[in-house]
C-alpha cells in the first residue's frame, strides 16, 4: 500500500537538525551544542498561572483564535515593544508554537505553482511546507551579504509566480537581523507589488544591538505581511506551544479557517499560562537576554580566536562559523567533531544546500558548558585538522 501513500508527504524528509542529533546519541561524554532551546526554566508566574488554570478545571476549548485576553495582551505586547497595531478581535490568532503559525499561514496563501522566496541559509522549517502545498521554493543565497537579504537579490528573484517572501530575521542559524534601513530597501521592492510577506519574528526579544525592527511596522506593507510570533523563545516556554499570528483582518479571517480545523485552539491551560507571561512577566526576556548576550560575545571571541571567520550574531542565540578554509564538507566536519573532539554542533547543510561551509552553534547553554565546548573544538583544531 506504500505506493498509495501521499508523494509529496513521501518527499519531504526530517528536519537535518533533528537527523544530526538523533544519530549522534549513540556517542557518550559529549558536549552538546545543537539545541535551539532556552535553558531556563519557564518564569515561576507563568508556571503558578498554568498550574492554578488546571486546579481552576479552566480546562475546555477556547475560542479558536484563543482566549480575548490573551489576544489582547499579544497585540498590547507588539505594540508597546515594536510599534505595531493589531486589532486583538479579529487580527490575531492563538497558534499551537510558531510552528503551527508558519503551515496555516502557508497554506492559507499558497497553491500550486506559487514561488516562496526564502534567504538561505535558513530555518528548515519552511521549505517542507511549502512543497506540500505543491508550491514552489525559491532560495536567495545570502552567504555574500552577511546573511542578509539585499532589495537586488529579492527583486532578481521576483517572477510572476512569486506569491510571497519569508523574512526570518533575527535569523536561525546565523542570528544576524535586518535594521530598519535594511528593511526600508526591502520595502522599496515590495510596497507596490502583490507579494505576501511572512515576517517569522520568533526571536524578536533577543536582539542585543539596537532595537527589533519588523516589516509591518511600514504602513504600506502592513496589509500584505502575516507577522509570526510566540512564546517559545521570549519565555522560555517551547514545551507550552504558543505562537501567535498577527494579520490584517481579510488575511486572519481565512487563515483561522485553516487553524480551526487544524487544531481547534491552543491548549487552554498554556494559554493561561501566556497571558501572565505577557503581563506580569513581560519583563523575564530582559534577563535572558542579558545572559544570552553575555555568553554569545564568549562564543564570538572565543570562534574569532581560533581563527574561524564568524559574523558577530545581533540577535538569536545561533551562531554561523565558516570552516571552508578546511576544506571539507559541514556533514564530516562536524561528524568528525563528535567522534574526535566529543562536541557536536549542527552542519550548516541542515539549513539549506546554502549552509555548505559553516557549521551552527547554539549557545543557549552555560557558560561553563560554553567553555568545555569551545575548549574541545580549540583542541581538535589544534591538534587534529
Ligand atoms: C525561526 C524559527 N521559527 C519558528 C520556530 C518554531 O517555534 P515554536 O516552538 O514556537 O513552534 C523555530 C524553532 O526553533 C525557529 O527557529
Amino acid at each position: 500500500m506504500e505506493h498509495l501513500l501521499n508523494p509529496r508527504v513521501k518527499n519531504i524528509q526530517i528536519s537535518g537538525i533533528r537527523q544530526f542529533f538523533n544519530m549522534i546519541q549513540e556517542y557518550d561524554n559529549v558536549v552538546s551544542l545543537t539545541i535551539g532551546q532556552p535553558d531556563f526554566p519557564t518564569p515561576s508566574l507563568v508556571k503558578e498561572a498554568g498550574k492554578r488554570a488546571i486546579t481552576e478545571n479552566i480546562t475546555s476549548y477556547t475560542h479558536n483564535a484563543g482566549i480575548l485576553e490573551l489576544r489582547q495582551a499579544a497585540s498590547a505586547f507588539v505594540k508597546e515593544r515594536y510599534g505595531l497595531n493589531y486589532d486583538a478581535a479579529n487580527e490575531v490568532i492563538v497558534t499551537t508554537g510558531a510552528s503551527e503559525a508558519i503551515d496555516i499561514a502557508f497554506r492559507t496563501i499558497l497553491d500550486e505553482g506559487a514561488e516562496v522566496i526564502l534567504p538561505a541559509p535558513i530555518y528548515p522549517g519552511y521549505e517542507p511546507i511549502i512543497r506540500l502545498m505543491g508550491a514552489k521554493p525559491v532560495f536567495v543565497d545570502v552567504r555574500e551579504s552577511g546573511f542578509r537579504l539585499t532589495a537586488k537579490a529579492l527583486e532578481q528573484a521576483i517572477t510572476a509566480n512569486t506569491r510571497c517572501v519569508v523574512l526570518p530575521y533575527p535569523s536561525n542559524p546565523t542570528g544576524v537581523t535586518l535594521n530598519k534601513e535594511e528593511l526600508q530597501e526591502i520595502v522599496n521592492v515590495l510596497e507596490a507589488k502583490d507579494i505576501f510577506v511572512i515576517s517569522d519574528e520568533i526571536y524578536s526579544e533577543l536582539v542585543y544591538e539596537g532595537a527589533h525592527s519588523s516589516i509591518a511596522q511600514f504602513p504600506s506593507m502592513r496589509d500584505k505581511t502575516i507577522v509570526i510570533n510566540g512564546l517559545s523563545k521570549s519565555h522560555s516556554m517551547t514545551g507550552w506551544r504558543i505562537g501567535f499570528l498577527f494579520a490584517p483582518a481579510y488575511i486572519a479571517k481565512e487563515i483561522l479557517k485553516v487553524h480551526q480545523y487544524n487544531v481547534t485552539c491552543a491548549s487552554s491551560v498554556s494559554q493561561y499560562a501566556a497571558i501572565e507571561a505577557l503581563t506580569a512577566a513581560k519583563d523575564a526576556p530582559r534577563m535572558m537576554r542579558h545572559q544570552y548576550k553575555r555568553r554569545r560575545d564568549y562564543v564570538y571571541h572565543r570562534l574569532t580566536s581560533m581563527g574561524l571567520s564568524v559574523e558577530q550574531p545581533t540577535g538569536a542565540f545561533y551562531i554561523f562559523p565558516s570552516i571552508k578554509q578546511f576544506e571539507t564538507s559541514s556533514f564530516d566536519f562536524a561528524m568528525r567533531l563528535v567522534k574526535e573532539a566529543g562536541v557536536a554542533v549542527v552542519p550548516g547543510t541542515a539549513f539549506s544546500e546554502y549552509g555548505e561551509g559553516y557549521l551552527r552553534l547554539s549557545y543557549a547553554y552555560s557558560l561553563e558548558t560554553l567553555k568545555d565546548g569551545c575548549d574541545r573544538i580549540e583542541q581538535f583544531l589544534q591538534e587534529k585538522i
